[in-house]
């Protein structure tokens, strides 16, 4: 059994967001991805990291991501090793470090880096102490000390794995974006839900050349520095890439609608006035936009679009159950397992070696 062509042409290489691939790139990770799943549903053993070590460091919950990347690396033939920030002495950037119940971050990423072959993190909202762009430069910290690649699971500022399988499912069922609509909108939630998953899909539905349509309340802007990536990315590839603060006539001719929760940005920090974080003023000004709800009849009205949403969603305020359970056109769950197939091909992309 020789190796695919995928296993081990990044090897070594950190995967931390999309954006700093190229098109061509993001296919031939989907191209991997859906030869993983070709012979992950037809029972053909895949062990191409045999004997690698994961690392998982999860500072905030999971059930997809955590999952997902546990069987992914199990049934590449290595080995998910979870780690749970309490557990070890906290990971810590070296302003917080406390006496021997935190740990630099430059030390544990290169012991780490001496036991196995990637580390995968996660920390957004309370783990990064809800200053954005926080969590990001956490990983990257980790990234700048550890000698094996290290994965995003989700900061602050990006989901890179997410917005992988959601550009997979969107491609399943619609081969070429260039000239679709897909709408990433704003939708409600009473908990407060990073950045990371609106930016980065409405990057890589760029990056794939569709038009793109944010939709948003007032306050809910993404990141300035997003927002003039996804102009550039629409002059790259042939799309568009605009903000509107009317749900419905976003959705209006969708081919995409993939409305979910974030937090306005201006109430923590650095975007606060003060400079300082403030959940609850957040929480009351986003129970202003309860009406920001994904419905039945709103989907019908727009023209009936493929609904996608990351996961969880919270059911009664982003979406009914109506949509979730029996709308035919939802890729929730194919959105969800799409996250096996895209962590394995680039997990056998980095992890990999190009040598037999
Ligand atoms: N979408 C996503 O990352 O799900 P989890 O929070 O369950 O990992």
């Amino acid at each position: 059994m020789g190796k695919p062509w995928y296993v081990g042409i990044w090897e070594g290489q950190d995967y931390l967001t999309n954006i700093n691939r190229t098109q061509e790139e993001i296919k031939m990770i989907i191209e991997a991805a859906r030869d993983l799943e070709r012979k992950f549903k037809s029972k053909i053993p895949t062990p191409y990291l045999a004997g690698q070590t994961l690392f998982m460091l999860f500072y905030n919950r999971s059930l997809r991501t955590r999952n997902s990347f546990e069987a992914g690396i199990f049934q590449l033939g290595g080995h998910g090793n979870f780690l749970s920030p309490n557990d070890v002495y906290t990971p810590t950037l070296p302003e917080d470090m406390v006496a021997y119940k935190t740990e630099a971050i430059s030390d544990v990423a290169r012991v780490l880096s001496r036991y196995g072959n990637a580390i995968a993190i996660r920390i957004y909202a309370d783990a990064a102490k809800w200053i954005i762009g926080r969590g990001h430069r956490i990983i990257e910290e980790f990234a700048k000390w550890a000698s094996i690649p290290v994965l995003n699971m989700e900061d602050d500022i990006f989901h890179p794995f997410q917005a992988l399988a959601d550009i997979k499912a969107a491609l399943d069922v619609m081969p070429n974006l260039r000239g679709k609509k897909f709408v990433v909108s704003y939708a409600y939630s009473g908990g407060l839900k990073p950045l990371a998953v609106p930016q980065s899909v409405a990057l890589i539905a760029a990056m794939m050349g569709a038009e793109v349509v944010v939709a948003h309340p007032p306050g809910f802007e993404l990141q300035d520095e997003i927002i003039q990536k996804g102009k550039e990315f629409a002059d790259q590839y042939g799309g568009s890439f605009e903000v509107t603060y009317n749900m419905k006539e976003a959705f209006e001719g969708a081919a995409f609608v993939y409305p979910k929760a974030w937090s306005p940005k201006g109430f923590f920090p650095p975007y606060s006035a003060d400079g300082k974080v403030h959940k609850e003023e957040a929480k009351e000004y986003q129970a202003k936009f309860k009406d920001w709800i994904v419905t039945m009849d709103l989907l019908e009205e727009a023209g009936k679009p493929y609904y996608m949403h990351c996961g969880p969603a919270d059911r009664g305020m982003e979406v009914t159950d109506e949509v979730l359970d029996t709308y035919e056109k939802s890729l929730y769950f194919e959105e969800a397992e799409n996250r096996l197939h895209v962590q394995k091909a680039v997990m056998a992309m980095v992890m990999g070696s190009r040598y037999d």
